[in-house]
């Protein structure tokens, strides 16, 4: 099946409050879990793209009481979600959320120790704008693990995994996942990716829906 892709930036108010609403709490702190457990010592400044409502930037200043964050989305609505839940958590020393849209973020090149970003490649009509910016504003040796969608081989599969996943999810939610399973790469689409950028990063599946991409620039 190849990649149909979906709208980049998810601006629009009832699709962002929908996704804040979700329950992506296993996903997150998995995520959150498998960073510093193989990172932990590593994690200074941390950049996350594509920050989304602000869970995983707040899960992680929660985990590591050394990290700032700096958490960058292109979505005025879910900057806005971000910065509430960060302040809602009385995190905002450690978590700074701006709005930006990669590539080109106006962020000091080689300032960041450590960059995430989840969820976010499946979204960029070109996927190489992350992994360039990726090597941009990473320091040499910075920590870098993304984790993202893959695209499953049918239609009828992705429809399967949206029903196990996200059954009882509103309508909305269960629309803009299954858009975003057909918009994703599969790992070899992205080990290519890797490969033309020059970066030498692991790229594993870890669940029946999410790849782990992650290594040290
Ligand atoms: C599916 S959400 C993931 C949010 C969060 N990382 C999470 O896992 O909960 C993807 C986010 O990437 C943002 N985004 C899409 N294209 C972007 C770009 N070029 N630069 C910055 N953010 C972008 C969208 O607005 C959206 O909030």
């Amino acid at each position: 099946m190849d990649r149909i892709l979906e709208p980049e930036v998810m601006d629009d108010e009832r699709q962002a409050i929908a996704y804040a609403q979700a329950d992506f709490s296993s996903s997150n702190q998995l995520f959150v879990d498998g960073l510093v457990d193989a990172y932990g010592s590593k994690l200074g400044t941390v950049l996350d793209l594509g920050c989304g409502p602000g869970d995983i930037p707040i899960r992680l200043a929660r985990a590591k009481s050394s990290v700032y964050v700096v958490a960058v989305d292109a979505s005025e609505v879910m900057v806005y979600l971000a910065h509430d839940a960060a302040e809602t958590a009385d995190l905002l020393r450690r978590v700074r959320v701006v709005r930006g849209r990669i590539p080109g973020l106006r962020l000091r090149c080689g300032g960041f120790d450590a960059i995430l970003s989840k969820d976010l490649l499946h979204h960029l009509p070109d996927p190489m704008v992350l992994w360039e910016e990726i090597k941009r504003l990473g320091r040499p040796g910075a920590v870098v693990y993304v984790m993202d969608l893959f695209r499953p081989e049918t239609q009828d599969a992705a429809r399967q995994i949206v029903e196990s996943v996200s059954g009882g999810e509103s309508e909305i939610l269960k629309r803009d996942f299954y858009n975003s399973l057909l918009a994703a790469f599969t790992p070899d689409e992205v080990r290519d990716q890797l490969r033309r950028t020059g970066l030498d990063f692991e790229v594993e599946v870890v669940s029946e829906r999410h790849m782990r991409i992650n290594g040290l620039l």
